[in-house]
């Protein structure tokens, strides 16, 4: 046997080792404090690729005193300012099946029995959004023809399929839409949501040749129904081709919700195409209390994005896309001679990307041994947290509270003590804001605790940008203790900078 071919002989090496590596990365709470950025980054400047070949052990071994140690604690209790999430340890265990497996979701002749299991397991978040009946699901499982929905990378893939889905349905013809209405005396094709959806409507707008137009927000922080109407009117005027309404449910920086059945009404008026993208707060459909608390709606979407890799705490890559009426993905329908043939029966005929990843696994594993119950549990301590803190906050000096937290995500900011109980005219904010720059700066070399920063116009300085600390509240393991520890870290680095 050749060294090459014990790379892929059947008997795997022993790979402890790697195990080790692992735990001691959990063990570990706060991220190396010592170390900048600019001092990991000298570490990585080789170009050449001219290696002498070492065992797994020794290049582990490499790996734990060069990246392992750098690499982020994102499952630290304290690291509370991201949406990738600590994974449940059965993640873990589970992890070495579809990577060994290899088994590529794009067609049958690559994926037999996961194709079936990814479709099975849409079927059941299917159920959880649009509840349908019984007989539509044995109907839609696996039919072949149609689709309940699919795995994708992430968020911006399922938000760009939907805005494609939209295009595509939004004309009966063969070839471009966006030329068909172009040629048909129209001034532009347009998407229309809030001035807070994620950037990826951005890169979906450019991508399929559309304008993203935005609409203004509510002291909620939920698109301002008063100032759609008017928009959609104006596009009427201006004779340009809306095709898509958006609404988000769980905004990136907020964590607000728009009133989606009143997006819902709209879309239907004006025969749009209705898309939820619920990539942070669609997670909540998986307890029937907070669906109904703070989904309200999302059934009446066209499409839905759901993002598994952040509140449902599954490994990167676990995007999903929802249709609410399975032919809907025909319009997104390619095939090859190749591969995905016309007659046959492989997802990749509906997907944008083309070789994926059988991710659909982990849900099933997750929906299985955590159940509906464990998620539940997860989401009520979640939202507690948020309030814990929101509470902290209201009651603390230092800081100042945005905004009543509708989800797990807060905005809130350090007040330094000399703008403290007075009115603040734009020079104060401004000031604020380099010291709120300069703290999470700070905070996040050290790499004890964690939140992250925006910059964003709210309602208590109308038309002022505020620099705005950002916490997302969804690790299992943070309890109150750790809320007040990232609060007290931040009132000592501030002490610490002067900032007071
Ligand atoms: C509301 C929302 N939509 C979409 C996305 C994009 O998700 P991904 O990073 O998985 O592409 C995000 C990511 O933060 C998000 O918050």
């Amino acid at each position: 046997m050749t060294k090459n071919d014990s790379l892929f002989s059947n008997d795997f090496l022993s790979t402890d080792f790697i195990m080790a590596a692992i735990q001691q990365f959990y063990q570990h709470r706060d991220a190396d404090d010592s170390v900048s950025f600019n001092e990991i980054q000298k570490l990585f400047r080789s170009f050449t690729t001219d290696y002498h070949s070492i065992d797994l052990e020794k290049y582990i071994r490499h790996l734990n005193q060069n990246v392992l140690i750098h690499s982020t604690h994102l499952a630290s209790p304290t690291f509370i300012g991201h949406m990738t999430s600590r994974l449940p340890n059965f993640i873990i265990q589970i992890a070495p099946l579809v990577v060994a497996l290899n088994q590529n979701l794009i067609k049958t002749e690559t994926s037999k029995g996961l194709t079936f299991q990814e479709k099975e397991v849409m079927a059941k978040m299917h159920h959880l959004i649009y509840d349908f009946s019984d007989e539509f699901y044995q109907k839609y499982i696996q039919d072949h023809s149609n689709s309940l929905g699919f795995f994708t990378s992430g968020g911006t893939i399922s938000n760009v399929t939907a805005m494609y889905t939209a295009l595509n349905a939004s004309a009966d013809c063969e070839g471009s839409r966006l030329k068909y209405w172009l040629q048909k005396g129209f001034a532009d094709v347009v998407i229309i949501g809030s001035e807070l959806l994620h950037y990826s409507f951005e890169k979906a707008a450019d991508l399929l040749g559309l304008s993203f137009i935005k609409c203004s927000v509510n002291a909620q922080y939920q698109i301002d129904l008063n100032e759609l109407n008017k928009l959609i009117e104006r596009c009427h005027l201006e004779n340009k081709k809306i095709i898509a309404l958006i609404g988000v449910a769980g905004t990136t920086d907020f964590g607000s919700v728009d009133d989606l059945s009143a997006l819902a009404n709209i879309a239907k008026q004006e025969n749009l195409h209705f898309h939820v993208d619920g990539a942070w707060g669609g997670a909540f459909i998986l307890s029937s209390t907070y669906k109904n608390q703070l989904l309200k709606g999302i059934e009446k979407a066209d499409t839905v994005t759901l993002d598994g890799h952040k509140q449902l705490m599954l490994p990167l890559g676990s995007g999903m896309i929802f249709f609410k009426q399975p032919e809907l993905a025909r319009q997104n329908m390619h095939h090859a001679p190749y591969a995905v043939r016309e007659s046959s029966i492989d997802i990749g005929r509906f997907t944008i990307e083309g070789s994926r990843v059988a991710n659909g696994l982990y849900l099933d594993t997750a929906l299985t041994l955590l159940g509906q119950e464990g998620y539940e549990d997860i989401l009520k301590h979640s939202l507690a947290n948020a309030q814990y803190m929101a509470n902290k906050i209201i009651a603390s000096e230092e800081f100042e509270l945005i905004f009543q937290p509708s989800m797990n995500i807060l905005l809130y900011r350090y007040i330094p003590l000399q703008y403290r109980n007075k009115h603040l005219n734009e020079d104060d904010n401004k000031a604020i804001n380099q010291a709120n720059v300069l703290l999470q700066k700070t905070q996040k070399e050290k790499g004890r605790t964690f939140v992250s920063r925006t910059t964003r116009q709210t309602h208590l300085y109308p038309q002022q940008s505020l620099v705005l600390l950002r916490s997302v509240l969804f690790n299992p393991l943070t309890q109150t203790q750790h809320i007040d520890e990232v609060l007290q870290d931040q009132i000592n680095i501030a002490k610490k900078l002067n900032l007071e």
